[in-house]
């Protein structure tokens, strides 16, 4: 799978985004070491808390389909720069990926690329909570 390919299926989900409160659509595509592709849009809630970012979406659609080895996820956004993802969506990548590759697009053809370990550094994971407390 090419970078391209990612992009475009970021972009793609971008458009089910649901987002009648804050109007701002976010895409991911998340490819697996296995090469398969799930992707994700946010969906807001009238209680707001309840609202999903499409990082999660995608991440949780490939973890309860077995998939839990994660290579690259694209995370489009309509903006004039590039939209990182939020500290949630890093703690849930972490779970999962610490060498996890992010890829950051907007509409303008920007790219921005970077990885977990730059983004959320020293983070906690399932090793400390084998220290003792
Ligand atoms: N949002 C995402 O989908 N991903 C992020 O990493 C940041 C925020 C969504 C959540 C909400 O629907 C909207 O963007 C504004 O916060």
């Amino acid at each position: 799978m090419q970078l391209e390919d990612l992009i475009k299926e970021a972009f793609n989900a971008m458009d089910f985004a649901y987002v009648p409160y804050s109007q701002f659509k976010v895409g991911a595509a998340l490819l697996t070491k296995s090469g398969k592709v799930f992707t994700g849009c946010n969906i807001e809630n009238s209680s707001y808390g309840a609202t999903v970012c499409a990082e999660r979406v995608a991440i949780f659609k490939a973890v309860s389909s077995g998939e839990k080895d994660f290579d690259t996820i694209v995370i489009a956004t309509n903006t004039n720069e590039p939209s990182p993802p939020c500290g949630i969506c890093r703690q849930v990548m972490s779970e999962f990926s610490s060498e996890l590759k992010i890829v950051l697009v907007n509409n303008k053809g920007k790219i921005i690329e970077t990885n977990l370990k730059e983004l959320l550094p020293l983070s906690f994971t399932k090793d400390n909570l084998k220290n003792g407390g």
